[in-house]
């Protein structure tokens, strides 16, 4: 059984409640991080935390724990669930408060919880097979650059995917890709410039997007960050999407339109690469795969 965190205590998870007046599960109140791990190290802690601390900090959240206090419950938790390679999932709510449309008091205190999940994400063989998308129009608020746990349309959006024999969606909006169900979109055009949305209010700031901007720039890379259209999408000669938990996955299919050969493309296993490289050396781990 895992040990999960409950508000300071590391608790069977059989055993870890939350109020069923917790903002966080009344009105979706609430923010979260996923990180990855692969040997029991940490993927981007830090780009992770502050993020987060912006999500809060956008949303009139009282402070919560520090960034280093954060980083010792991570770390605990990982030791205390042995976990080797997959994720630690944090959520922050803004509390218990009989339910109420108005924000609680600031000194109402937030409720944090940890819980670890074990799962093989570096060996993917969904990488060397790449995965189906459909496209949708994306209904969610205006605000996707906050990670809040407001992810029903999300859910219902893979669902969507699934019974159409997909793997995910890339939402729309006004012609253009905001971003996939929970990761963030690239193209490469025929001509070998990798593109993804600009960042604004409409989606997310994924720590695997900038990281495989950064990457793409020091490597020579042409990447533009602009949006892009499914019609785009479907001309390129190859798409990918990039998330802590999936790190580059090529896409291989775009509204049953097959993108290039079909089969993963030579600049998303070259970036999946160097971003896994690139990372495992910079979280400490040694011998890195990829
Ligand atoms: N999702 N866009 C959305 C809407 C997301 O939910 C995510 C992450 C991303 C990619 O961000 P990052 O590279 O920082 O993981 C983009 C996480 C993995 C999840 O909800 O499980």
């Amino acid at each position: 059984m895992r040990t999960v965190y409950v508000n300071g205590k590391y608790v069977p998870e059989s055993e870890g409640v939350v109020s069923v007046f917790d903002r966080g599960f009344t009105m979706s109140d609430s923010v979260y991080e996923v990180t990855g791990v692969v040997a029991g190290k940490m993927l981007d802690f830090d780009a992770h935390m502050a993020r987060l601390q912006r999500s809060m900090g956008e949303l009139g959240m009282p402070r919560g724990p520090s960034p280093e206090e954060l980083r010792k419950i991570h770390l605990k938790m990982i030791e205390l669930n042995k976990l080797d390679e997959g994720l630690v999932y944090l959520q922050i709510t803004r509390g218990v408060q009989d339910r109420n449309f108005e924000l609680p008091a600031a000194d109402t205190p937030l409720t944090i919880v940890l819980f670890t999940q074990a799962r093989s994400v570096l060996e993917s063989p969904q990488a060397e097979r790449g995965i189906k998308v459909i496209s949708l129009p994306d209904l969610r608020w205006h605000r996707s650059d906050i990670k809040t746990t407001q992810l029903l349309y999300a859910c219902l959006a893979k669902d969507a995917a699934k019974k159409r024999g997909c793997e995910d969606a890339w939402l729309v909006r006004d012609g253009l890709v905001t971003e996939g169900s929970a990761n963030n979109a690239f193209i490469v055009t025929g001509d070998g410039l990798v593109i993804t949305r600009d960042l604004s209010t409409e989606l997310l700031p994924g720590i695997t997007r900038k990281r495989i901007v950064d990457l793409a720039a020091s490597h020579g890379y042409r990447l533009e960050q602009r949006g892009f259209s499914i019609a785009e999408a479907k001309s390129a000669i190859e798409a990918f999407i990039t998330s802590a938990t999936q790190f580059v996955m090529p896409v291989v299919e775009i509204d049953a339109a097959r993108i290039g050969d079909g089969k993963p493309g030579k600049f998303a296993l070259a970036l999946r690469k160097l971003y896994i490289e690139d990372t495992l050396a910079r979280s400490g781990v040694t011998g890195a795969r990829g």
